[in-house]
């Protein structure tokens, strides 16, 4: 085996993976059909519950798209995940006082969305094997404030949502998805966003479908889908005068050019989706008898994947190299790759110095009855202080190559293993 890149060898690779975005004449034509209309901005307000004309809107038109092939009987379109949030939580009537139960390990927005309405996010801890929320660690963080749970099927594959379920219909939560990773995904055969009361999904532009931004809600319930449309339209009533604003919502809309894009997108998801799944089980086969090398698991339950992102966990100790120059030596063998969260939500300063609205709302107002100290969830949350640590991540792009591509993947983490006493010496001579 040659000598590994980072100490003067020739890479595995030097060819690059599949760029991200995809798009072609699709998106192309699509974006100056719109250009060329005129019509940049158009729908009818009410069509999230309401039919819609064929041709109405490409808003329109992708949010019935989507939330059908999610499994979710209504769309309601806007301008990013984190809006989506927001809203959802609005729509569920969740404010001042309410505690949110969050996953630490996923994006800032699932628990700045619950700080939007004036609740208190709280913290349960992962499961080891899966970084999704651990339904153990739910209940254990349930207080008579708690009105909702925000699961994240992180990465793409479904949390456990039959315990969660089970759990929030005992105490009378709310549940919302959080599937911004989990696009044409599925649990139990039923797609990611139709279990929970909502589920909100992000199209920003790292995810698996993209327009550059934007934000989706599906729903089962139609009184949800009015009112999450109501807030994404600055407060407007279904069937009201146009200036009649009923109330607090706010402008979280998705423009023509968007709604057109992710039409097309949306035609490639399914056989993206399927080609993503295929390399990352393949990976998940490969790299499983390499010492040190945990890929995350992959429920029964989970059928549909979506791979956003391919996570496998590092045991230093087992391989012989530490994380960081692990993270150094596989890049420079041509494979891209990140280290993912650097900590845990509740370690950003914003929450360990509770420094939110001012005159300490919501955690410290009339309306809240708790007491937080953000900083002793370290305590409660020993698997994602350790996925913090331990995971690697490649973009959900590399995925969408071949075989061959996956394994030069493997090739180079089995070049880095061989190798390891020489990289171990090096590092140490540093
Ligand atoms: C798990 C999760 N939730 C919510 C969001 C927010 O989505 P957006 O960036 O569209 O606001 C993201 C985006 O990265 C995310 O990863």
């Amino acid at each position: 085996m040659s000598r590994l890149a980072m100490l003067g060898g020739t890479p595995v690779r030097t060819k690059p993976f599949p760029s991200w975005p995809v798009f072609d004449r699709g998106e192309e034509e699509a974006v100056l059909e719109v250009l060329r209309s005129g019509e940049w901005w158009r729908y009818s307000y009410g069509q999230a519950v309401e039919a819609s004309a064929p041709g109405d809107s490409k808003v329109g038109e992708f949010q019935d798209a989507f939330a059908q092939r999610q499994g979710a009987r209504y769309g309601v379109a806007c301008s990013s995940g984190t809006a989506a949030l927001e809203v959802s939580l609005k729509a569920l009537g969740v404010g001042p006082g309410d505690e949110v139960i969050v996953p630490p390990y996923t994006f800032v927005a699932t628990a700045t969305a619950p700080l939007a309405v004036n609740a208190v996010p709280l913290f349960a801890d992962i499961d080891c094997e899966t970084f999704n929320l651990d339904p153990a660690a739910l209940e254990r963080a349930i207080t008579p404030r708690t009105r909702a749970v925000i699961p994240v099927h992180f990465a793409g594959a479904a949390a456990d949502m039959e315990r969660i379920l089970s759990i929030a219909t005992r105490h009378g939560l709310f549940v919302i998805e959080d599937a911004a990773h989990g696009h044409g995904a599925a649990w139990q055969g039923k797609g990611l966003g139709s279990l929970g009361h909502v589920g909100t999904f992000s199209f920003q532009v790292s995810k698996n479908m993209t327009a550059g931004e934007g934000g989706l809600i599906t729903t089962n319930h139609r009184d949800l889908a009015i009112l999450c449309e109501s807030y994404v339209w600055g407060g407007r009533k279904l069937g009201g005068a146009w200036y009649e604003h009923h109330r607090l919502g706010w402008n979280y809309r998705m423009t023509e050019f968007q709604g057109a894009i992710l039409l097309q997108q949306l035609r490639r998801l399914d056989p993206q989706t399927t080609k993503r799944m295929e390399n990352g089980l393949y990976l998940n086969r490969r790299l499983a008898s390499l010492p040190g090398i945990q890929p995350l698991l992959v429920p029964a339950y989970a059928t549909r994947h979506a791979f956003h992102i391919y996570v496998f966990r590092l045991e230093e100790a087992q391989f012989g190299v530490s994380r960081a120059v692990f993270l150094e030596a596989l890049a420079m063998e041509g494979i891209p790759c990140t280290g993912g969260y650097a900590h845990p939500l509740y370690k950003n300063p914003m929450f360990l110095n509770q420094d939110f609205y001012p005159r300490g709302c919501p955690t410290s107002c009339n309306h809240y009855t708790g007491k937080i100290d953000y900083a002793s969830f370290a305590d409660l949350c020993p698997n994602a202080e350790r996925a913090c640590r331990k995971a690697v991540w490649l973009e959900h792009r590399l995925l969408l190559g071949g075989q061959d591509d996956m394994d030069d993947i493997v090739r180079a983490i089995e070049k880095i293993y061989h190798r390891r006493e020489e990289l171990s010496r090096m590092s140490n001579a540093r």
